[in-house]
């Protein structure tokens, strides 16, 4: 006999909507459909944010800096983004789950991306993989694409690049390095990368380059002319305090509101008006 309908969890109650495909957002590309992804790397988020419309959840090696407290992405295993992907896949249903390759996980060789990319796409489940660079990554993303593993491009600001850059400035601002963005976004392209990021470039140089593409590109810190936009949520939700780069809107303040609501907690808890009569047995 099956639970009545108000016991059942909650997960049986939601209906299975149709999921995100590489062929929905070229679509949406040429429909002119902005596409929404955001960064998750649990399944309480992950669902949450599926819930919203968000189109791609992407589990980021940001959680290098956001949830385990380093400075940059370097340290990040793919044990770990392996362990991240599998606790966001449980959590959506309809979005595009898309994983990126940690540092040192594609650079080695090409037959080791292959494998570690595997590795992503099928103990994780992600939908695709993501990395970072142009022209030298472009034989590992074409033995990838050729294989049927969905890869999306990372242009711009490459933030595991951090310790040969040694900033974070803004790319592409002087013609050589604009061309090269462009060049790698095209040689991309043609090994088979689904879609881009375009990160922390100028909004003239991302139209130059979403309007030479037949895929899609996403933008964070790249203007309003890519064909959709990311964000890190815990910059989104106001999570993230001491980091606030020109290019976040902030939707939330949500530091402040659960600093406020623990703190009232645990004034409760001392005061004894926390669990009351109604809370207790
Ligand atoms: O790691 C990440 O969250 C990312 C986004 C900033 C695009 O790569």
């Amino acid at each position: 006999m099956s639970a009545p309908e108000e016991q059942r969890a909650p997960t049986q109650q939601r209906e299975q909507p149709r999921r995100v495909t590489t062929l929905r957002l070229r679509q949406m590309k040429q429909q002119g459909q902005k596409i929404v992804c955001l960064t998750a790397y649990d399944a309480l988020m992950a669902r949450i944010f599926d819930e919203a419309g968000v189109d791609i959840i992407l589990v980021g090696d940001s959680l290098g800096n956001v949830f385990q407290g380093h400075e940059t992405t370097i340290p990040v295993t793919l044990e770990e983004m392996i362990y991240h992907t599998k606790a966001v896949v449980r959590g959506v249903r309809r979005a595009m789950v898309v994983t990126d390759m940690p540092f040192m996980s594609y650079q080695v060789s090409v037959e080791e991306a292959f494998r570690n990319a595997g590795r992503i796409m099928k103990e994780a489940g992600a939908g695709a993989v993501k990395l970072e660079g142009g022209e030298r990554v472009v034989e590992a993303v074409a033995r990838m694409t050729a294989a049927g593993i969905p890869v999306m491009g990372h242009l711009g600001l490459t933030p595991q690049s951090i310790h040969q850059f040694g900033s974070y400035r803004v790319r592409g601002t002087d013609p050589k390095e604009a061309e090269q963005i462009l060049r790698d976004a095209k040689l991309l392209e043609e090994a088979g990368a689904f879609a881009i990021v375009l990160e922390k470039i100028p909004a003239e140089l991302a139209r130059k380059v979403t309007e030479s593409l037949s895929i899609p590109t996403i933008g964070i810190g790249a203007g309003v002319y890519c064909d959709g936009q990311v964000l890190v949520y815990t910059d989104l939700l106001g999570l993230t305090v001491d980091f606030q780069p020109r290019f976040v809107r902030q939707y939330e303040r949500l530091y402040e509101r659960i600093l406020q609501a623990v703190s009232q907690f645990a004034d409760d808890v001392r005061a004894q008006r926390f669990p009351s009569e109604e809370e207790s047995y």
